[in-house]
């Protein structure tokens, strides 16, 4: 089977034709899914009937697998490298509204890049929808790239070499969760990444910023917020964006280094959403 590609019509947002993941790759396709991502982005594969197993082994070509928290982990949830994404709970039944995990989750709605608040941070994001409402969330990207690339010369200058800080607890705080282990807070420390980067495959400079971004160090700290906050509202204007509509069966997997991504609102009291998510991280630290 050849592998097409089809981007969208911004060209950030694609949609690989030709590949089912249930089948190991090679590595010369894998070479052509990182020009894909380096490419779009984003890039979805339709139809996919995906295993953990087979989602993992897809998430190794790219990089170590992320160990998953246990803040988000589902008690059901075994493999220590993926968190269930949605609104079910440990007995299989939807989330009541006051549960802890589903708190922990809305910190989602926000723009942000996974696991940002690591070093080295998540680069590579794949997930799954197993079980989807009648009328799916969709899940929205933004293009830090060209964001980046939108900006004058003399406005760059200002923001090259700028140092900020990301923390979960930043992210967290958002939507009042709070409540951390003593071994999640001495495990997960506040790191500092740039906020202008080069995006390793393609050259371009990118933003690296978002929800688990509190502050510009050595700033005083709500200048620094105002600042993060005006820049991501700037990187995701809809005309920066890939929205992308949830089919049963999807596959989607994005470059967190030079994108933001955040879910939406849908009646989660009411719908079943299953969704499962691996990642893998940088080699390096950034
Ligand atoms: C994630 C995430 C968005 C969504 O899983 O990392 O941000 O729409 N999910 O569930
Ligand atoms: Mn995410």
């Amino acid at each position: 089977m050849s592998m097409t590609i089809h981007p969208s019509a911004s060209n950030f947002g694609a949609e690989i034709f030709g590949l089912d993941l249930r089948e190991p790759i090679d590595s010369a396709r894998y070479e052509l899914l990182e020009d894909a991502l380096s490419a779009h982005g984003v890039i979805c594969f339709r139809d996919q009937a995906v295993t953990d197993a087979d989602q993992e082994a897809l998430v190794r070509w790219f990089g170590p697998p992320n160990v998953a928290t246990s803040e988000l982990s589902n008690a059901s949830n075994t493999n220590p490298y993926f968190y269930d994404v949605g609104n079910v709970d440990e007995n299989g039944e939807i989330m009541a509204r006051e549960h802890k995990r589903r708190l922990y989750l809305q910190a989602n709605l926000f723009w942000h890049s996974d696991m940002s608040m690591r070093q080295p941070p998540a680069r590579v994001t794949t997930l799954s929808a197993r079980v989807l409402p009648d009328d799916p969330p969709n899940t929205e990207f933004a293009d830090l790239r060209t964001a980046w690339s939108a900006l004058s010369p003399a406005r760059q200058a200002e923001l090259e070499g700028l140092m900020i800080e990301h923390s979960v607890y930043a992210s967290r705080a958002r939507v009042g969760y709070t409540e951390f282990s003593e071994e999640t807070r001495k495990r997960l420390p506040p790191v500092a990444h740039p906020l202008v980067r080069v995006h390793k495959r393609s050259g371009r400079k990118t933003f690296y910023m978002g929800a688990h971004a509190s502050h510009v160090i050595g700033w005083p700290l709500e200048q620094g917020k105002a600042l993060l906050e005006e820049l991501v509202e700037f990187a995701t204007q809809p005309r920066f964006r890939y929205v992308h509509r949830w089919r049963a069966g999807d596959v989607l997997v994005w470059d967190n280094s030079c994108t933001l991504h955040r879910s939406t609102e849908f009646d989660d009291q009411k719908y079943r959403r299953e969704l499962r998510w691996c990642s893998c991280r940088e080699l390096e630290p950034v």
